[in-house]
């Protein structure tokens, strides 16, 4: 992959965001830890210091060696960035005295210097740190400062070094994106080339590159990342590409049958493998949601392992995981997962022995999306909510039979169908049905009823990691209680979850 812009990351929370403002600019870049400053710098045009929560003046601060960077490509430091150019070069930082947490507005701003181009005086940022830079460092020149903060951004006179106390890849800083974009293509002239289709075209020639000639199997999930890696290994490998798409039993209504019959249409080479009966009958009993999500772990793993059996000299197994994780199992916190995985080694089965090979490593989902959508992807799968590997076991909360799995798939499908058929779907982030293991007293008719409760749950969210219940109209939710009341055998009540996370979660188990 073509590399634009390096950024060291110092262990802000807001790094990612960084890299995402970054690529929203056309412009591709890749996060490492400061500890990890790759050796080979030639193909970087220009860096970028992120924040961090250490204090620069603290003994065990990150102290990342600069000497190959800094006057040596454009230089932007942000935040810890700025005042550990300060700290270490001639400068003071001292902790700040007055509040330098929230909303500012830049007071003054050097609007002769092309990194404020376009970037209106009071433009509000966001500032976020305890230190702050009393002295410029040597040859610094200030270009911006707020109410409280004098040096909230300054330049190194004789480089292209320039840095800023407040944060613009925050969305609260105004003209954060215009700055970076002044940076990035005014002041570094880095190329705005990194678009979907120049990914596809470069990534499948990479492909080709390392595989060669030999197979590769992948699992694919129904869900639009491995869609998508199956779609570009298809690309760039034909028909070497061995996908398998295993019936757990525990998807939606239909889904296994539809997304199938898409997939073949799609031209994928895919296997697919009903062993619905396998699993359930693995999970009768267990009640436990850890317990399990383990049962169905391991027997994924089982028929996964017996069908990559099936494909002879087998070398690759390919993978759809996404930038998030790549970032998180690197991160300057620490690679926890992956020292896990290491551990294992001995007792991985075959298939996990095969060399990995990760299409999409480098893409956010947004961009996932995007490259799917040029390659021509049906933009309904791409839209589909996400939908979690154990399936519905963990929206039937205590033991699973086969009989709980159809209810639940009935309710799920009318609310799903509801959804999209009043124009709700695509404004929801994801939403389903779960099946309580209680009854309640209705009736029907005249007849007294005694039957399950379904509980819906609809919620925005932009990673899953926090989420608000969606407000959904009263009018769709009397709608489709009604519906599924009258429709669903065994179903006499249906609640709505008003909860967001945290403190819940977005699935119940
Ligand atoms: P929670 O319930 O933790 O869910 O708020 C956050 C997101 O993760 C999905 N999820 C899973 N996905 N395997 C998966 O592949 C799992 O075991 C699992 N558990 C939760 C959930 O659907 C939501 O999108």
């Amino acid at each position: 992959m073509q590399h634009n812009v390096l950024i060291l990351d110092f262990g802000s929370q807001y790094t990612q965001l960084i890299a995402r403002r970054v690529r929203e600019l056309n412009i591709f870049c890749e996060i490492f830890p400061y500890n990890k400053v790759p050796e080979d710098l030639s193909s970087f045009k220009a860096t970028i210091l992120s924040g961090s929560p250490f204090s620069v003046r603290a003994d065990d601060a990150p102290h990342p060696d600069l000497s190959q960077i800094r006057g040596k490509m454009p230089l932007l430091a942000v935040c810890y960035g700025a005042q550990y150019l300060a700290h270490f070069d001639g400068g003071e930082v001292t902790p700040s005295n007055t509040r330098e947490y929230g909303r500012a507005n830049l007071s003054y701003v050097d609007d002769h210097d092309t990194f404020f181009e376009e970037v209106a005086l009071n433009s509000q940022v966001w500032m976020s740190h305890s230190d702050t830079i009393k002295k410029l460092p040597t040859n610094g020149i200030c270009l911006a400062s707020t109410k409280d903060v004098e040096n909230a951004a300054y330049r190194i006179d004789g480089e292209k070094t320039y840095a800023i106390q407040f944060h613009p890849e925050v969305y609260h800083s105004t003209d954060g994106k215009q700055m970076l974009e002044n940076f990035l293509v005014r002041i570094a002239e880095v190329p705005q080339n990194f678009t979907p289709n120049a990914f596809v075209e470069e990534i499948v020639a990479e492909l080709q590159e390392k595989i060669k000639g030999d197979k590769v199997v992948l699992g694919l999930s129904g869900g639009v990342d491995s869609t998508v890696a199956a779609v570009l290994l298809n690309k760039a490998i034909g028909e070497n590409l061995y996908c398998i798409f295993v019936n757990n039993g525990l998807l939606r209504k239909n889904e296994f049958q539809n997304v199938l019959d898409q997939y073949k249409g799609m031209g994928l080479n895919v296997k697919g493998v009903d062993a619905a009966d396998r699993f359930l009958d693995q999970l009768a009993g267990i009640e436990e949601p850890e317990a399990k999500r383990k049962a169905i772990g391991r027997v994924f793993i089982e028929v996964f392992d017996d069908e990559a059996h099936r494909i002879e000299d087998v070398k690759w197994l390919a993978q759809g995981t996404i930038y998030p994780d790549v970032i998180e199992s690197i991160s300057v916190k620490g690679p926890s997962a992956t020292i896990k995985s290491h551990h294992n080694v001995g007792g991985l089965p075959d298939f996990m022995k095969l060399k990995i090979v990760e299409p999409l490593r480098m893409l956010f989902k947004d961009e996932v999306r995007r490259v799917g959508a040029s390659l021509g992807i049906d933009p309904e799968l791409l839209g589909r909510h996400p939908f979690p590997g154990p399936g519905l076991s963990i929206r039937i909360l205590g033991d699973i039979t086969k009989e709980k799995v159809r209810i639940l798939q009935e309710v799920d499908a009318i609310f799903i169908e509801g959804l999209k058929s009043h124009g709700l779907y695509d404004k929801v982030w994801q939403a389903g049905a779960i099946l309580l293991p209680v009854n309640s007293v209705g009736v029907m008719g005249d007849e007294r009823t005694y039957e399950k409760v379904v509980a819906l749950r609809a919620v925005e969210s932009t990673d899953g990691m926090t989420a608000d219940w969606v407000h959904l109209p009263y009018d769709f939710l009397m709608k489709i209680s009604n519906e599924i009341i009258n429709k669903v055998r065994g179903v006499n009540r249906v609640v709505y979850d008003i909860s967001s996370k945290p403190p819940a979660t977005i699935e119940w188990e």
